[in-house]
């Protein structure tokens, strides 16, 4: 297993990188389903990052608990200065993801926004199946991600924005993944269905809503 990318260098400046490129289109990707998150009482936030995300859902959701899974320290750092007050409901674990093991054995809301593309396909197939197993039956899981829509903006932008994405990752982080993951077939395979899908930038971003198979049929 490759060790963990290092996200430290770039916790400091990582929303200001955010602004500058994506303006608030990755923001407007990460709320996409956050009116449907109001009753979950047991959060996990995979890759959390710098927390703003978490620190939404703590002011919109005022009784969900949260556990914040991340390999970077200053990343981990920013998401208790960003959920402020509310960081009494955030348990944060530093830690590789693919080898931490859940403390929760029912967890109603899983989040991985901009995390499944640190992983191998293979790496999302096996968190997801970890992540199934510690999930109650009416759990859903939000991700968002970046996609290559079929077509010439395919082709023109997206294929070469992820290719750049990709490179400056590596260099700024040591990222080792270079291609995004089927994590669609993953989360299949571990017993997701997706539930709902919203597609911002002509497909450029996805935002996904997961839940459980038996939510499915
Ligand atoms: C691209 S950033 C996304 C952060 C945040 N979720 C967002 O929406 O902006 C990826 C985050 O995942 C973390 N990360 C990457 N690989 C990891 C791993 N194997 N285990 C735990 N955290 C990881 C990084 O430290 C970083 O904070």
């Amino acid at each position: 297993m490759n060790r963990a990318p290092n996200f430290n260098r770039v916790a400091l400046i990582y929303a200001a990188m955010e602004k500058a490129t994506f303006g608030p289109w990755l923001w407007r990707c990460r709320c996409s389903f956050l009116p449907e998150l109001t009753t979950q009482r047991s959060g996990l936030v995979v890759g959390d990052g710098d927390g703003r995300f978490t620190a939404k859902l703590l002011e919109e959701n005022s009784l969900v608990l949260v556990d914040a899974v991340d390999a970077s320290t200053e990343m981990l750092h920013k998401l208790s200065c960003n959920a402020g007050l509310r960081a009494g409901r955030v348990r944060m674990h530093l830690a590789d993801a693919r080898e931490w093991e859940p403390e929760n054995s029912a967890y109603d809301l899983i989040v991985t926004h901009f995390f499944l593309d640190c992983l191998t396909t293979a790496e999302v197939g096996t968190l997801a199946h970890k992540i199934r197993s510690h999930a109650s039956a009416n759990a859903v899981w939000v991700v968002s991600e970046f996609a290559i829509p079929k077509g010439w903006l395919g082709w023109l932008i997206a294929r070469p924005l992820v290719l750049g994405l990709y490179g400056a990752f590596f260099v700024l982080t040591g990222l080792r993944v270079q291609r995004l993951p089927k994590y669609g077939e993953a989360l299949v395979e571990a017993g997701w269905a997706r539930l709902s899908e919203k597609k911002l930038l002509g497909g450029l971003l996805v935002s996904e809503l997961w839940g459980t198979d038996s939510q499915a049929e």
